[in-house]
């Protein structure tokens, strides 16, 4: 990439794999614009918006934009979430690297999106997410694992106006097929952290110890069948 450096960060080539190919792709908290550089250099997309609510890595991103020769193509603009942005021709949103609760916040303030294609990436409270997406008319199409230096999971996402039903298990499981090492290996950390999280309540003679133990049997039987 012509003065930038690629795009080697398996998460975020991960995003890319999900973005529509030939729209307009809008990239909430772009921080240094990585990954809309990416895919309008690449032909991914044709334009894109790159947006963060903190004028210092709009900045960077502003920056890179520039050195990479595409000030015409990507429009960098400061908003909370999506709301100091235009929906006008938005065919995909991405918003990726930040906490599940504030993803799910983002997007229960940004119905004017909700004809888009989401592609979700959170870093922590996937679960939260994924019950929130479903409680809220959304339904996750496709998800996939992905390990960089720890694992991350990326989500597809429409909005289809109808409520899923789920159990606690699904909700740390999602969309994923169970079905490559990824998605083995991020559903038994899931299954670990519930495991630790189960034996500390044990300890402190919590009676909700069993649930989060048998959450993560559920979770372990889950990847055995995959
Ligand atoms: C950890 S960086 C992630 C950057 C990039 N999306 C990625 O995944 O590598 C998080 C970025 O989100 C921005 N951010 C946090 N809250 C935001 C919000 N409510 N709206 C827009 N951007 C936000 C931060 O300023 C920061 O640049």
């Amino acid at each position: 990439m012509s003065g930038l450096k690629e795009l080697t960060d398996k998460r975020l080539l991960a995003c890319a794999a999900f973005v529509s190919g030939g729209g307009i792709v809008c990239d909430v908290g772009t921080d240094h614009a990585y990954l809309p550089c990416y895919l309008v250099k690449n032909g991914v997309c044709k334009r894109a918006v790159a947006a963060d609510v903190n004028p210092s890595p709009l900045a960077a991103a502003k920056e890179n934009i520039q050195r990479a020769g595409l000030e015409d193509k990507i429009d960098t603009v400061l908003s909370d979430g999506l709301d100091g942005i235009s929906p006008k021709g938005i065919t995909d949103v991405v918003i990726a690297g930040m906490g599940g609760e504030l993803i799910a916040d983002i997007l229960g303030r940004g119905k004017a999106f909700y004809g888009a294609r989401f592609i979700l990436q959170p870093m922590t409270k996937p679960e939260r997410l994924r019950q929130w997406l479903w409680e809220n008319g959304f339904e996750i199409t496709c998800e996939r694992a992905c390990k960089e230096e720890i694992y991350y999971t990326v989500m597809l996402v429409k909005y289809t106006g109808k409520n899923t039903e789920y159990t606690a298990a699904q909700s740390y499981i999602g969309a994923l097929e169970g079905n490559t090492d990824d998605d083995k290996d991020y559903i038994s950390k899931q299954a670990e952290r519930l495991r630790k999280k189960g034996e500390g309540l044990k300890k402190s003679g919590s009676t909700e110890a069993e649930k989060y133990m048998q959450l993560a049997e559920k979770l372990d039987r889950y990847t055995k069948q995959g």
